[in-house]
Formats: structure tokens, sequence, C-alpha cells
């Protein structure tokens, strides 16, 4: 018998025919909704491999759910809502999707600091709502330049270091802040100088959020470090919604702390349509967006697929997650 895989969404293609080639494959057939907790649960039952996205919650009971569940292949770079110690412990690889969707990220970055810096969204919505009743002035929707700015990176993986490559031709001074000094990427970049957080915080005309959500970073933008912000400065968040604590925020924005943020990630998501930070136009808000390049998902669906298919296969997967499992349960072919 073939392995057999549940896939919780449509992905692009060439992923599912990958897929389909080697393994059993159930498909949640839906493009918008994930399965609900208890189909989730029905059909992991007797599969050895399992395709998510980032709306599964993957924790010790769908573990236990699946007795011959070998890998988590998850259709995206985050893994916040994988329970990774769990997985490691009952021998499950956990697979993810980075370097494929970098480059969209760090382009989507840069289009929120012009969008929230420059106003380009609240200037659209004064031309449609009929509020462009005046003729041209000096003073109409001005914001910052960029060009001579500090701007701070919280986070200098991957992401981080392609939006500060971006950045870099727009001729600003990159402050990061990391758990690891990246020396490799300093000689890389111009103008670029390690920090702690604080300290970033304070001199930074935009600060942007790069790092993965774990412990360690829940809520790590909270109200003391937005208070250390520049009144003029900006927030952007295009990692994860928790790393920011959203209360704060809107305080922040409120109380005039911060001048302006630009959003593609939230703490809870969808976002209401009426919550708070719908109520500033000086933020621009996006629905978690920021991979959605057509050759992104194309190519972290390819990347899911091949992760699945290689523990299948007893070979090492191109991106696994927790490598400790190496040594819990050795890589071993699946009969194909
Ligand atoms: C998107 O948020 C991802 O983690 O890929
Ligand atoms: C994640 O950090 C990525 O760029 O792939």
């Amino acid at each position: 018998a073939r392995p057999k895989v549940y896939v919780t969404r449509i992905i692009p293609e060439p992923g599912l025919s990958m897929l389909k080639e080697c393994c059993d494959v159930v498909v949640h057939e839906s493009k918008d909704w994930p399965p609900s907790r208890e189909e989730l649960l029905r059909n992991i039952r007797d599969k050895d491999a399992l395709l998510c996205l980032l709306t599964d919650k993957i924790d010790a009971e769908v573990m236990d759910a699946a007795p011959n569940l070998k890998v988590i292949s998850t259709y995206s770079v985050g893994f916040d809502h994988i329970d990774i110690p769990e997985a490691t412990k009952r021998g499950i690889y956990v697979t993810h999707t980075p370097g494929v969707l970098t480059d969209a990220v760090a382009e989507f970055t840069v289009g929120l600091i012009l969008a929230v810096t420059r106003r380009i969204v609240e200037a659209d919505k004064i031309i449609r709502t009929g509020q462009w009743d005046k003729p041209w002035n000096p003073y109409f929707l001005t914001g910052p330049e960029l060009k001579g700015k500090t701007i701070g990176l919280v986070g200098l993986g991957r992401i981080g270091v392609a939006t500060a490559k971006r950045l870099s031709s727009f001729d600003v001074k990159i402050l990061y802040y990391d758990i690891e000094r990246r020396w490799d990427v300093e000689t890389v970049i111009p103008n670029m100088e390690f920090t702690d957080l604080d300290t970033l915080l304070e001199k930074s005309d935009i600060v942007s959020i790069h790092v993965p959500l774990t412990k360690e970073t829940y809520h790590l933008i909270n109200e003391e470090r937005l208070r250390k912000m520049k009144k003029t400065a900006y927030l952007i968040n295009t990692a994860r919604g928790p790393v920011v604590d959203t209360e704060a925020l809107v305080k922040a924005l409120k109380e005039g702390w911060i001048a302006g943020a630009a959003l593609d990630v939230f703490e809870q998501e969808p976002l209401p349509p009426n919550h708070p930070l719908t109520k500033f136009d000086n933020v621009v808000l996006a629905p978690h967006i920021a991979s959605a390049t057509i050759e992104a998902r194309q190519r972290m669906a390819e990347l899911a697929a091949r992760n699945l298919i290689a523990v299948l296969k007893g070979e090492m997967p191109p991106a696994l997650v927790n490598k400790e499992v190496l040594k819990v349960r050795p890589l071993e072919k699946v009969k194909m």
C-alpha cells in the first residue's frame, strides 16, 4: 500500500500532483476554509503524513489521534501553530517552507513602509470619497522621506536580511537586533549596525518586525517598548500578530506615542471589521498576504510536498524544523 497523506487545503500545483504521484492523498476540498477540528481529527487517524497550513492547530491531541504519523509538513515558513516538542517526542518530523517566500515578504514590507509613510492608502480613500476638493497644495498628505532615516529591523533572519538589502538602496541607516550578531550580513550590506532592542526602538524612524513567534517573542513589542519609540516613528509587522501587544498598540496610536503602523498580521485573524485598529487613518492594514505572490505560493507548495515525500522515502527533507527528531526516530523508508 502507498503511504497515506492528509492535506488540509487545496494547495497550488505542482504540490498536489507531486503528492498524488507517490501517495494516497485525501484533500480537504476547499480553497477557503480549513477543516473543522473534528474533520482534522477524523481524517488524520490512519495517515502517515500531514500537509497543513498555518490555520491548523497541530497539538498533542492531533498527534495522539494519528499513531502512524511520521511527518507534519506545513505550507508556511512559520511553525508556531505546531507543538514542536510534542512532535519531536513522538518521532514526528516537522518541516516548513523557508527561503521560497523570503523575497515576496521583503518586497511587501517595503511596500507597507512606503504605503504608511507616504499615506498611499489614505490618499486613495480621499479621492474615492470625494475629498479631493481643492487644488494642489504644499501641505496636502505629506509624510517623511526615507532617505537619511534610520530603520530598525527586529530580527535579522532570511526575511530581515532580504528587507535590509532592499532598503539599503533608499540610503537609510539600518539598525538591527537579533539573538545573534550577523557579521556576515554586516560586511555585505553597508550602513548596518547591531544594537540592543531598546536602543533600536529609541533611535529608529521605522521599526519592522522579522522574528518568529516563540515564547520569547510573544508580546515582545509591549506598552513599555512602544513608549520608547519616537513620536514620529512607524511600526511595521509582517511576522506574527502576537509579537505585538495589540491593546498597547491601540493605546500608542490613540495617544500619539508613534506616528503610525502598517500591519499584515494580527493577534486575531481574520481581524474583525470594526476592530479599533480599523479606526486610524495612519494605520495600513493587510490580511496576512506578505507572501502572496503567485511565484512564492507555488514554490511553497512544491517545497512542502518535497519535504513530506523526502521523509516518507527515508531521505533528509530540504527544510526540517526539529533536527533533534533524527535521534528519536532515524529516517526510514515507508513502503511506497
Ligand atoms: C506565513 O505567514 C508563513 O508563515 O508562511
Ligand atoms: C524565513 O525566514 C524565510 O525567509 O524563508
